[in-house]
């Protein structure tokens, strides 16, 4: 990859908030996304980690301009995206494809193997002969042999069909992948496999990942960067090793201690710590109700506090 083009994704100051009550004379928003930063280099996974409803996919929709942002920039190799030409546009399609959670639903039961696959190059129209050393080459490359191309999905298992996701998702040779939860639906065995393909898919392709997960574990095991979320503002962010050797902010702490007992990178002497401690207080740190190390100052919205390797949402940092 050339050292000197620009950052592959670049994401500043986004903020999305949806309208969840309107009533004659009120409206009544949700913040999603609160004020986001952060930017994936080429070839270069960046883990996205927070429990349910911290705003994790909604980042990932917006990144694919699927839904409208209310603030902030994104740009894709130094454009932003809101300004491309029609052409500009097409290229990042093209250039940007994502994974979803469930491949049940996301693949098309109608479709076999084959015709899945092929969809996003006819889209962007290439030949029939293009299209079949395409997609035998993808489907290759997703880890499945050309016997899979008769298949329909509901002949596969979880992990089959997550590759042919996969494969469908690189078939166009994309720069980045959005990868939402892909391996949260799959049992423990099948996720490592499907993190060894994605790891390989980085290294052999050099495509770049943003990974979400609500499991620090599993983000930890293949992210480059990793960016903690927590009701839609960045708690912590850096550095994967340093962020998973020394968590700094409270909250990673605690989804770190939510390891499984026998992973050698859970903390043993943390004790577990209940959902709720105290009342929710306007204006205070968005984790103040939570946070077992909150005391008065946390009253007060900290400002973020920037390590040589970490940007932490705390005052304690
Ligand atoms: N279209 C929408 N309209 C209203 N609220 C929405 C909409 N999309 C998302 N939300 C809300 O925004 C918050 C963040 O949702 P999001 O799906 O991004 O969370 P998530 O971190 O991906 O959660 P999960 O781990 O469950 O997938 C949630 O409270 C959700 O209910
Ligand atoms: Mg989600």
């Amino acid at each position: 990859m050339d050292s000197h083009s620009p950052t592959l994704l670049k994401v500043e100051n986004l903020s999305k908030k949806f309208l969840v009550k309107k009533s004659l004379f009120k409206k009544e928003y949700f913040k999603a996304v609160d004020n986001v930063s952060f930017s994936i280099e080429h070839n270069h996974v960046l883990g996205i980690v927070g429990e349910s409803g911290s705003g994790k996919s909604t980042i990932g929709r917006l990144v694919l301009k699927l839904i409208e942002k209310d603030e902030g920039k994104i740009y894709f190799e130094g454009k932003d995206v809101y300004k491309f030409s029609a052409e500009e546009e097409k290229l990042f399609r093209k250039e940007t494809s994502v994974v979803f959670q469930d491949p049940r639903t996301s693949l098309n039961p109608r479709f076999k193997v084959f015709q899945i696959v092929e969809e996003p190059l006819i889209v962007h129209g290439f030949n029939k002969k293009e299209r079949e050393k395409k997609v035998v080459e993808a489907v290759e490359d997703a880890g499945l042999d050309s016997s899979f191309l008769d298949r329909y999905p509901s002949d596969l298992s979880g992990g089959q069909r997550q590759r042919v996701a996969i494969a469908r998702a690189v078939v166009l040779k994309p720069k980045l992948i959005i990868a939402d939860e892909p391996t949260s639906a799959l049992d423990v065995s099948v996720q490592l496999q499907i993190i060894n393909l994605i790891k390989r898919l980085k290294k052999e392709k050099g495509i770049s990942f943003l990974f979400i997960s609500h499991d620090l574990n599993v983000v930890g095991m293949l992210s480059d960067r990793i960016l903690v979320l927590y009701r839609g503002k960045v708690m912590e962010k850096g550095d994967a090793r340093s962020i998973l050797k020394n968590p700094l902010h409270p909250y990673t702490k605690i989804l770190l201690e939510s390891l499984p007992p026998d992973h050698p990178k859970r903390r043993k002497n943390l004790s577990s710590i209940p959902e709720i401690y105290r009342e929710e207080i306007k204006g205070s740190c968005v984790f103040y109700s939570r946070c077992p190390k909150a005391t008065e100052e946390c009253k007060k919205e900290p400002a973020y506090r920037i390590t040589d390797s970490r940007e932490v949402y705390c005052h304690f940092v």
